[in-house]
């Protein structure tokens, strides 16, 4: 019956390739709800099975699958990488990053991306969707910021929400992670995130919240990281008290990938199925633990009866979701090009338009020039679990190319050497001045391998030309050692050099300069290259020590050198001053901004001095960033008239930015962050990263593990603990409540036209009383432009006279409105007692002191025109 349903559902998508708006009009169909007869059927399934089969499927296997139990009719379910598009199992849809969705503030298009990822699920036979990825952007550096939904719970648990309906209305399991706090890729395995419990209540947790109570979710991911000192996978207070007792999830709490670190533990601190096998949570381990009475096969039984039971309510014993041959669900899917589409054009985000440069009208702009790393290829997401490879992803490039061919010319220069280059055409000193006769194995660099982890002892010695990847000797992966690189550099002009790394993820390195440090890389799961300017003066020969410590097998380092001034290339130069305006594509690729590590704050090397060169050559320069989050702008602001924010735009990207240059299409992207005007000016400087070892335990570890941890990253020896010590006061919280100006505030957006807001009133509901407040605030939005373009009307609410301190505003609700010319909408928001509470860690619970509230009504954090107080009685 219900295969029929979804048979039928499936139907309908292919008949005419549906537009989006076709889309959403469709009947959504979810899980069927749990009932007493389910619960029977899955007491009888567990009947049948014994606690060695109990105890191997709360393990899965081969990576992505949930063991089958045919002697309890239970087949194997197959799960997939998520959140940005079903990634594991071959080309797919590249849909934006989480942050922009969160960008384009329109939980109607999160819906649409869910039914359309969610179909892409069943082309492909899963059961499971590993997404949404809902962790709160605590500060730039966190590497994969770009999946998750931003800094405010609120939008991203409204955006959450309507993402997981739209994938489970497609009969797949959405898994909704990374529970809890995951908010930074540093040391990730070992990091202790540690915070009071109003702040988790408050800005860690309610995007959860809202997925499971309202999106249903039916599973969620266990983080990797400890919170508050214990693995979230053993974390009874989350994974219990929280998650099944408060918020009364049913579903599936699985870990992380390798994030389970007990069998025992884990077993009794909430966690049902261990992924990706059971390590720990296996028969082997917890047959005993089970005999003992340490863990009871009540507490087995219910992670059994968990995962049956989700199975069930999708409908997963009777179909399979093994239909990817059916035509109706394409595997290239046309309806995942529109929706992914739809997203670039909602979340680009327009922050500086100087003399009303965009768009770009033909009659005036004949030549473009498009310029920067990420121009072309395409970059449709971050590095990591959630990369998709896309069928036909649309760079910029093309994208610009595209759509003004025929009335502009388009110029391209990519405007940088790549790394490759860099470290290909680095020529060290060669003391003997004879010419190498092999070119990779000159004497410029002495290479010296020592047996230990000290450069102490006799090294084994040898030569080459370069250092770039595998310059050394290979060895066990176990063996302790280390190398050291010693060269000398010889610069043609005086001026800043840039000295460029690249090494392997869990790779050490420190890089001297004229016996100066001036990179250190510790040793941690992975990394991107790192960079440094030095000055050198011409003639002098500078001397370079690179010390390196690998966890592989093979060492894997890579060393470029150049002047900064020579870095944009002259034909870059050239093309922008030729051009009538000329577009700066910076910010990162998957290699430098991923999963797994941390990304620098400034943009990647050479990328400033691009925009310099090009703003200085242009004076219509329009620059846009691909990134997870916020980026050093201060060298060239001020000198360039346009800035966007594209984020990782999905595959569609370049279609998306061609329409908002040329007019086709408002910018319609409001920030889900707050933008600093530094990365010091973020309350969480201070707190980012974890107090370094002290002496004592240093003395513990086999060796300092700020500099190398080695390749066993999983087993510390201690726990580096980071306390959020700005509490609930993260992103706007911070800047409204402290009055502190960051350079673009959350909520901000500019558009081709322009809005006003009037008429705000408040109105107690009819059931407004003390214990409930309740009330209805409207208000009036009209465009003043004199073009078509969207607003995101935003409600914030603040309590002044609350006991405790808290910010002066924190988003209760907002609303997209797109409006013609001259239109006005009327936007009524409903507010309910969560709307106007506190955490109280004194009573543990939600509390709302009576007195005045204030509520604002606006276009961003800082530009809220309307305020009205309100009395909570
Ligand atoms: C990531 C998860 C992902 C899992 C499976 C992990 O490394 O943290 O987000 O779902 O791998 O690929």
């Amino acid at each position: 019956m219900r295969s029929l349903v979804l048979n039928f559902v499936a139907a309908c998508l292919v008949s005419a390739l549906p537009t989006v708006a076709q889309n959403a009009a469709q009947e959504l169909h979810g899980p069927v709800p749990d009932s007493p007869a389910i619960e029977h059927q899955i007491d009888a399934m567990i009947a049948k099975m014994t606690l060695e089969q109990k105890l191997d499927l709360i393990g899965g296997e081969d990576s992505m699958f949930i063991k089958a139990v045919p002697s309890a009719g239970f087949p194997r379910l197959k799960m997939s990488d998520g959140p940005e598009g079903v990634r594991t199992w071959g080309p797919d849809t590249a849909y934006a990053g989480g942050i922009a969705l969160a960008a384009s503030w329109d939980p109607a298009l999160a819906q649409q991306m869910g039914v359309s990822i969610g179909d892409d699920a069943r082309a492909r036979g899963v059961n499971f969707l590993l997404g949404p990825g809902i962790n709160i952007y605590r500060a730039a550096p966190g590497g994969r910021n770009f999946e998750f939904f931003g800094e405010d719970p609120f939008l991203a648990g409204q955006i959450a929400v309507r993402y997981i309906r739209g994938v489970q209305s497609q009969g797949v399991i959405a898994t909704v992670k990374h529970f809890d706090a995951n908010n930074e890729e540093f040391n990730r395995h070992n990091l202790s995130v540690d915070m009071d419990e109003r702040t988790l209540r408050e800005i860690y947790l309610p995007a959860f919240e809202a997925a499971v109570k309202e999106g249903h979710v039916g599973a969620v991911m266990d983080s990797y990281n400890l919170i508050n000192g214990v693995h979230a996978t053993e974390n009874k207070h989350l994974n219990i008290d929280v998650l099944r007792k408060d918020w009364h999830f049913h579903g599936i709490l699985m870990s992380d990938w390798d994030a389970t670190y007990s069998a025992v533990g884990a077993a009794n601190g909430g966690l049902d199925l261990e992924m990706p096998s059971g390590k720990f949570m296996n028969p082997q381990n917890l047959t005993p633990a089970v005999q003992s009475g340490q863990v009871s096969v009540a507490t087995i039984d219910q992670k059994v009866r968990r995962i049956f039971r989700e199975a069930i309510c999708f409908g997963f014993l009777t179909n399979d979701n093994q239909d990817q041959l059916d035509a109706s669900l394409p595997k290239y899917s046309q309806l995942g090009r529109q929706v992914a589409l739809q997203e670039a054009l909602e979340s680009i985000t327009l922050l500086k338009n100087d003399g009303h440069l965009l768009p770009l009208e033909t009659s005036r702009v004949h030549t473009i020039a498009v310029l920067g790393p990420d121009a072309w290829p395409a970059e449709p997401g971050g590095g990591g679990s959630s990369h998709v490879d896309a069928y036909e992803p649309v760079s910029f490039m093309a994208g610009i190319s595209n759509a003004f061919a025929g009335k502009v010319k388009v110029l391209y220069a990519r405007g940088l050497p790549t790394e490759d280059e860099m470290f290909q055409q680095t020529a060290f000193y060669n003391p003997s001045g004879q010419p190498d006769e092999n070119p990779w194995m000159g004497n410029e660099v002495k290479v010296e391998s020592f047996d230990n982890v000290d450069f102490q002892g006799t090294p084994r010695v040898f030569h080459v030309s370069h250092i770039l990847a595998f310059p050394g000797p290979s060895r066990p992966a176990t063996a302790q050692h280390s190398i050291r690189y010693t060269a000398q550099y010889q610069p043609a002009t005086t001026g800043d050099y840039l000295f460029l790394v690249r090494a392997d993820g869990g790779d050490a390195y420190k890089l001297m300069v004229n016996g100066n440090t001036v990179l250190v890389q510790p040793s941690r799961e992975g990394q991107g290259p790192l960079y440094a300017e030095v000055p050198l003066t011409a003639g002098q020969l500078a001397s370079v020590q690179l010390d390196y410590w690998t966890h592989s097998s093979y060492p894997r380092i890579s060393l470029g050198i150049r002047a900064v001034s020579d870095l944009v290339t002259p034909e870059a130069k050239k093309v922008a001053a030729l051009t009538d305006a000329a577009v700066v594509a910076v910010g990162y690729d998957p290699s430098e901004e991923s999963e797994g590590f941390d990304r620098t704050y400034v943009l990647p090397f050479g990328q400033d001095q691009l925009i310099e060169a090009v703003a200085h050559a242009n004076p219509h320069t329009i620059v846009t960033i691909t990134a997870g989050g916020n980026v050093d702008m201060h060298r060239w602001l001020a000198d360039v008239p346009v800035l966007l924010h594209n984020w990782y735009p999905g595959q569609e990207g370049g279609r998306a930015l061609a329409e908002i240059l040329s007019g086709e299409h408002d910018p319609e992207g409001h920030l889900p962050i707050s933008l600093s005007r530094s990365w010091e000016q973020n309350p969480v400087h201070d707190s980012y990263y974890p107090a370094p070892p002290t002496p004592a335990e240093k003395a513990k570890c086999p060796y300092s593990e700020d500099v190398f941890l080695g390749y066993d990253y999983y087993q510390p020896c201690r726990t580096p603990h980071v306390t959020y010590s700005e509490g609930v006061f993260l992103g706007y919280r911070y800047y409204t409540t402290k009055n502190v100006q960051p350079l673009f505030p959350f909520g901000f957006g500019l558009s081709y036209t322009t809005f006003s807001f009037a008429h705000l009133t408040v109105t107690p509901s009819a059931h407004n009383s003390a214990a409930n407040p309740a009330y209805t605030i409207s208000f009036d939005v009209t465009n003043t432009g004199n073009r078509e373009g969207a607003d995101v009307a935003q409600l914030y609410v603040g309590d002044p006279s609350a006991k405790v301190q808290r910010p002066t505003k924190e988003l209760k609700g907002f609303e997209k409105v797109r409006l013609a010319p001259g239109q006005t909408k009327h936007v009524t928001v409903a507010l309910d007692r969560r709307s106007f509470a506190y955490w109280s860690d004194a009573k543990n619970n939600w509390q709302v002191d009576p007195g005045r509230f204030i509520v604002y009504v606006g276009d961003s954090s800082e530009h809220t025109p309307l305020t009205q107080n309100l009395q909570v009685p």
